[in-house]
């Protein structure tokens, strides 16, 4: 199954090429590919902030690469590099509040830079965690697929029909995608029947980013509002709904894409499987509950406008961009160690301390 997987990636939305990172621009897409090369902690910061790059563990490796970046300019002007750098730090982590990749990713990068030995160079340390944080996402991906595909194949007559929300995909990750890559598996081994795709208002990651993702892989997609999701299950025989993550919590809570809790409801209601698929550098073991994760909240423009031109009333908006699944409402978390079923505090503890199964 590696192989197939590997022989199917096609899209990447970053690459670390000649000391620079390049970005795809998800905010052009489909439309446009139009990539961006950085050269600072700032700019990269500011990528993230605007999501010119999105979803957790990509916000996670572009801000790996962000640091090095930080540190290269820092040494190069001299001086306590070191102390310096610290700023770059708060800058990047400063970048969006949610999802939890962003600060694990720095905090690898601190301990590879405390664990320098004497006469090494801190550019090379730094960039080689920065391309193992990149690769390792990659590899979570491929091992998530194959646990995500038997889960599927599990549980009920095939092929079936899945509902996802927001994106997971290539442009999500360091790799061919969390939720979306255990679904192009599923499709690899012929165990779809068809993808509905949550638009994901306001940001459109659905019908901008999933739909052009899975079209482009053939994978048989429907386009659907976010509002239809009650309705899809009712009508259209929705065996799965498959999310990503953005922070899962010691007691299995998930942040996801505004939208997700709803569906989770709406899952339980209808009989419908509930999968979370996320790396375990996405798992928050120092929050006991979601109640404790920062939820972003975006401009109301976003819901205000289309196009920078105005459509709504002279009202107020209110746009919350993440919300939290309680973990009893979620059949199944899949981790590249391993997948956890009903989860809870002690089954995520046993999770965490389990060496990776691929
Ligand atoms: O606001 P975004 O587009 O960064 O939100 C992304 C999501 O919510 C994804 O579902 C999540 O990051 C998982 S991506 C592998």
């Amino acid at each position: 199954m590696r192989e197939r997987l590997l022989a199917a990636e096609r899209l990447k939305s970053i690459e670390w090429q000649d000391g620079r990172l390049m970005l795809l621009d998800q905010r052009k897409l489909p439309a446009e590919e139009i990539w961006h090369s950085y050269d600072s902690a700032a700019s990269v910061a500011d990528a993230i902030r605007k999501m010119v790059v999105r979803g957790a563990p990509a916000i996670g490796i572009s801000a790996a690469y962000g640091l090095l970046l930080a540190a290269r300019a820092r040494i190069a002007a001299g001086g306590d590099w070191q102390q310096a750098l610290e700023e770059d730090f708060k800058l990047l982590a400063d970048a969006r509040p949610t999802g939890v990749n962003l600060f694990w990713a720095l905090r690898q990068m601190r301990e590879r830079l405390e664990r320098l030995k004497l006469g090494e160079d801190p550019c090379t340390a730094l960039e080689a965690q920065a391309v193992s944080i990149h690769e390792s996402d990659r590899e979570a991906n491929l091992a998530m697929a194959q646990f995500g595909v038997e889960l599927i194949r599990r549980h009920q007559g095939n092929p079936q029909n899945l509902l996802t929300h927001c994106n997971t995909g290539a442009l999500a990750t360091g790799g061919f995608g969390t939720a979306l890559g255990v679904i192009r598996a599923a499709h690899l081994d012929g165990l779809v029947e068809r993808v509905y795709v949550d638009e994901t208002r306001p940001w459109l990651q659905g019908s901008r980013l999933t739909a052009w993702e899975l079209l482009g892989d053939g994978v048989p997609a429907t386009l659907n509002v976010d509002s239809a999701a009650a309705h899809l299950m009712k009508s259209r025989g929705i065996s799965w709904v498959i999310v990503g993550a953005d922070r899962i919590t010691a007691n299995g809570d998930v942040a996801n894409k505004i939208g997700t809790y709803q569906l989770a409801v709406l899952a339980m209601h209808h009989g419908v499987r509930f999968m979370v698929v996320a790396p375990s550098s996405t798992i928050d073991m120092a929050l006991e509950s979601g109640d404790e994760i920062p939820i972003e909240e975006r401009a109301g423009s976003e819901l205000l406008e289309v196009n920078g031109q105005r459509f709504a009333a002279d009202v107020e908006a209110f746009n919350p961009v993440f919300d939290v699944t309680p973990a009893d409402l979620i059949d199944v978390i899949v981790t590249e160690k391993g997948v956890v079923e009903r989860p809870n505090a002690a089954k995520m503890t046993e999770l965490m301390n389990r060496k990776r199964l691929h």
